[in-house]
């Protein structure tokens, strides 16, 4: 599909039931190359950053087989290259993994540079620094990373920002190095936490995964021949709590952790939200008027950078003046002068976006970034007075499962369209 049609405003009435998390999934699979037999992994999404990397990780020798739409069976067993260099690898910034995952397979990778969305500067320093303190050493030569060690050997590692990517890749090349490693300052969301249960499942030894300390033994063998279910996606699931909060629906978000959502419930709920919590749903009910909320971007547990985009759409209806600071991406505004088209009034100064409410949005054409901003956009076009088209929907289907069927399956008038086709012709997504 090449755009989104959106007709609004429609309230959002019924149930679905979120995927699971794109960036644990991005960790999982790289993490299987440290096996030494197969593994099965459950609740994977069916997104675009997922398929490009099982591209790579064939083209590696790894070997999937398909049980289901969501359970894949990982066979590291027959992989013999460390070298990830083709395109592919600019498409998507959870590429990165592989560093760490060839690293601890065959001691030496090569790998390009990550992409993934453009948000400013997006450094990997951590990661090398992480990587050179296990022995490693590295060299960056024409666009490429190239990692060699004779042994890895446990290191104590203090991170100098809390860097979701360098914990991951520094646990990925430490879990079959001799000794321990410490992480200190170490990222703490929960798809850490879902990529260190998967590898001690397969019988790693990584303790503290969830705090900011996080130590890992070193084993000789990574057996596998277990199965592992990634858990479901907070950003999806909060996606979905502020679209039925911004169309004043009623949804029940079903496959969510509630804890792993506490800090997006909490501005809800000051919003003036509904919102109910059950064991592993929870319940959003939007009401007709809308509380003015300030947030700040942190790293976990904090308020997330990538719900700031989705819920700066719902400020935009707010009464009073919202501030939304932005502390992890220098420019992750790049939704802002989209949803002013729609007549949201926003200013940016400097990390932070000024939302001044106003009474309603309008249709229009507009063009998503980034995912989290195609995200927000499509909120907004489901509030919006009349068609609101989205381009670069391409960016939209790197992280959500579905996202048009979803929707349509609360109530949504949504359809897809060709770039140059008549928006007459418009026709379920998928
Ligand atoms: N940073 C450094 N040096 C490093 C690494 C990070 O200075 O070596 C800085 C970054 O520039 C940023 C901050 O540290 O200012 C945090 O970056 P982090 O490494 O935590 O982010 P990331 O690993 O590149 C992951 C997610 C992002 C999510 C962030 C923050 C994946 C594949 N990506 O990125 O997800 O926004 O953590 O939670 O896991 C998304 O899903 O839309 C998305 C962008």
């Amino acid at each position: 599909m090449d755009k989104l049609l959106i007709r609004g405003p429609k309230r959002l009435k019924g149930e679905v039931t979120v995927s699971g998390a794109k960036n644990a999934a991005l960790g999982v699979l790289p993490a299987a190359l440290l096996l030494s037999d197969v593994c099965t992994i459950e609740n994977i999404p069916n997104i675009l950053d997922i398929a490009i990397l099982r591209r790579i990780m064939e083209s590696l020798g790894t070997r999937f087989i398909d049980i289901d739409a969501n359970t894949l069976r990982v066979d590291p067993t027959n992989v013999s290259s460390y070298v990830a260099t083709s395109e592919d690898m600019h498409l998507f910034r959870g590429s990165y993994y592989l560093m760490g995952a060839l690293l601890g397979r065959f001691r030496k990778a090569v790998v390009t540079f990550p992409g993934g969305c453009n948000f400013g500067v997006r450094p990997i320093d951590q990661h090398i620094k992480g990587f050179e303190a296990l022995g490693a050493k590295v060299e960056i030569e024409h666009g490429h990373i190239k990692l060699s060690a004779s042994k890895l050997t446990g290191a104590n590692i203090y991170l100098d920002v809390v860097s979701v990517g360098a914990t991951v890749n520094i646990m990925l090349a430490a879990v079959k190095a001799e000794g321990v490693t410490t992480i200190e300052n170490a990222a703490k969301e929960p798809h850490i936490v879902d990529i260190a249960n998967f590898l001690n499942a397969m019988g790693a030894d990584i303790k503290g995964a969830g705090t900011d300390i996080i130590r890992i033994r070193g084993v000789k063998e990574l057996k596998g021949n277990a199965v592992h279910s990634i858990i479901p996606d907070q950003i999806e699931a909060g996606t979905y709590m502020i679209a039925a909060a911004a169309t004043k629906g009623d949804v029940l978000v079903k496959n969510v952790i509630p804890k792993h959502m506490e800090s997006l419930s909490a501005k809800l709920i000051e919003m003036n939200i509904k919102v109910e919590e059950y064991d592993d749903s929870i319940r959003v009910w939007g009401k007709d008027r809308l509380n003015r909320v300030n947030i700040k971007t942190l790293p976990y547990p904090g308020f997330p950078t990538d719900m700031q985009q989705p819920l700066t759409s719902l400020l935009t209806i707010a009464s009073g003046t919202s501030v939304v600071t932005e502390t992890i991406y220098e420019r992750r505004f790049k939704h802002v002068d989209e949803l002013c088209q729609m007549g949201a009034d926003i200013k940016q100064e400097g990390q932070s976006a000024i939302i001044t409410g106003v009474d309603r949005l309008t249709a229009a054409r507009v063009t998503a970034s980034d995912l989290r901003a195609g995200a927000a956009l499509i909120i907004a076009g489901l509030m919006a007075r009349g068609t609101t088209e989205i381009g670069g929907v391409e960016h939209i289907e790197r992280g959500y499962e579905n996202i048009a069927a979803k929707l349509s399956g609360l109530g949504a008038t949504i359809g897809c369209f060709e770039e140059g086709e008549d928006t007459a012709y418009a026709r379920a997504c998928g």
